[in-house]
C-alpha cells in the first residue's frame, strides 16, 4: 500500500472579522511531500503556521488555495476539494491525527474511549479493550482511572489518553501536533519510542515538535516554513 502526502501550492490567509475584514496571509504557496517511513518535522516560530498547516492536511481548515493529496483506498484524494463525506473516509482509514488537546466525550469510560477505534473498525470488544489496557499500561496511566472518564484528569493525563487512542490503529499517515508537550521524561521516551515504532512499520509521518532533543530523536527531514507575513492583503 501507497503512503504518501503531497502538498502542493497551499496557501491559507484569514480573514479577520473583528478588524473590519482585514486578512492575514499565513502559509504561501507551501509545497511538500511524505513518504512511507519518514517524519518530517514542521520547524518554525511560534504563530508562523504550524498548526495551521496540520489542520489544511486534515482538511479542518480549508485552504485558500492548493491541494493535499492523500492516497486513499487505491486512489489519490484532495482533501481539500473533496466532499465531506469522503474525507471522513480518509480521516477513518488512512489519516490519524493527535492534537496537543483531548476531545473528552461525555461518560465514555478511558478504556472505551481508547479501544473504540478498534470496535469501531469490527474488534471484538473484549480483545479491543485488552489492546486499550496493554497501551494505558504502557503510557503510565493508573489502572484507578481506567474506568471513568478523562475529563477530570491532568493535561499530561489527556494527552496520554488521546496518544493511545490514535496510536491504537495502525494509521497509513499520522499527523502530530506537539503530541508531548505536556508529558515528563518518562512518558515522553515512550510516546518517542512509539513514534518511531509506528514510523518503522511503514507510517507517513507528519509532525510539530518544539523541543529540540525530540526532534533530534524523531525528525527523518525537517521542513521550515517562513515567519508568516503580518501583512494585511486587503485593507477594509
Ligand atoms: N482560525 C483562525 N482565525 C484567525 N487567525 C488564525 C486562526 N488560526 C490561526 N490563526 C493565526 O495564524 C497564525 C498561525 O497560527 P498557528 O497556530 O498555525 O501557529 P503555530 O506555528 O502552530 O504556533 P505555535 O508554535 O505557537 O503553536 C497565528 O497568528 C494565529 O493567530
Ligand atoms: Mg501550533
Amino acid at each position: 500500500m501507497l503512503r504518501r502526502i503531497e502538498v502542493q501550492g497551499l496557501s491559507k490567509d484569514f480573514t479577520l472579522h473583528l478588524q473590519g475584514g482585514q486578512e492575514m496571509s499565513i502559509l504561501q504557496n507551501i509545497d511538500m511531500q511524505v513518504d512511507a517511513g519518514e517524519c518530517v518535522v514542521i520547524h518554525a516560530p511560534s504563530g508562523a503556521g504550524k498548526s495551521t498547516l496540520l489542520r489544511c492536511l486534515y482538511a479542518n481548515y480549508r485552504a485558500s488555495s492548493g491541494s493535499v493529496n492523500i492516497w486513499h483506498d487505491n486512489a489519490w484524494v484532495d482533501v481539500q476539494s473533496a466532499a465531506a463525506q469522503q474525507v471522513l473516509a480518509v480521516r477513518h482509514d488512512t489519516l490519524g491525527f493527535v492534537t496537543q488537546f483531548l476531545r473528552v466525550i461525555p461518560r465514555i469510560s478511558t478504556v472505551d474511549l481508547v479501544a473504540e477505534p478498534l470496535v469501531m473498525r469490527g474488534v471484538e470488544k473484549q480483545q479491543a479493550d485488552e489492546r486499550a489496557e496493554e497501551l494505558l499500561v504502557h503510557l503510565r496511566i493508573p489502572k484507578r482511572l481506567w474506568h471513568i472518564p478523562p475529563a477530570t484528569f491532568s493535561g499530561g493525563e489527556q494527552q496520554r489518553v488521546n496518544i493511545a487512542r490514535t496510536m491504537i490503529y495502525d494509521y497509513p499517515i499520522l499527523l502530530l501536533d506537539e503530541p508531548t508537550a505536556s508529558l515528563d521524561e518518562a512518558n515522553r521516551a515512550t510516546v518517542i519510542n512509539m513514534i518511531n515504532a509506528a514510523r518503522e512499520r511503514g507510517a507517513a509521518i507528519v509532525g510539530i515538535f518544539h523541543d529540540e532533543a525530540v526532534r533530534q530523536a524523531l525528525a527523518t527531514r525537517i521542513f521550515s516554513i517562513p515567519a508568516a507575513q503580518s501583512v494585511n492583503l486587503v485593507a477594509a
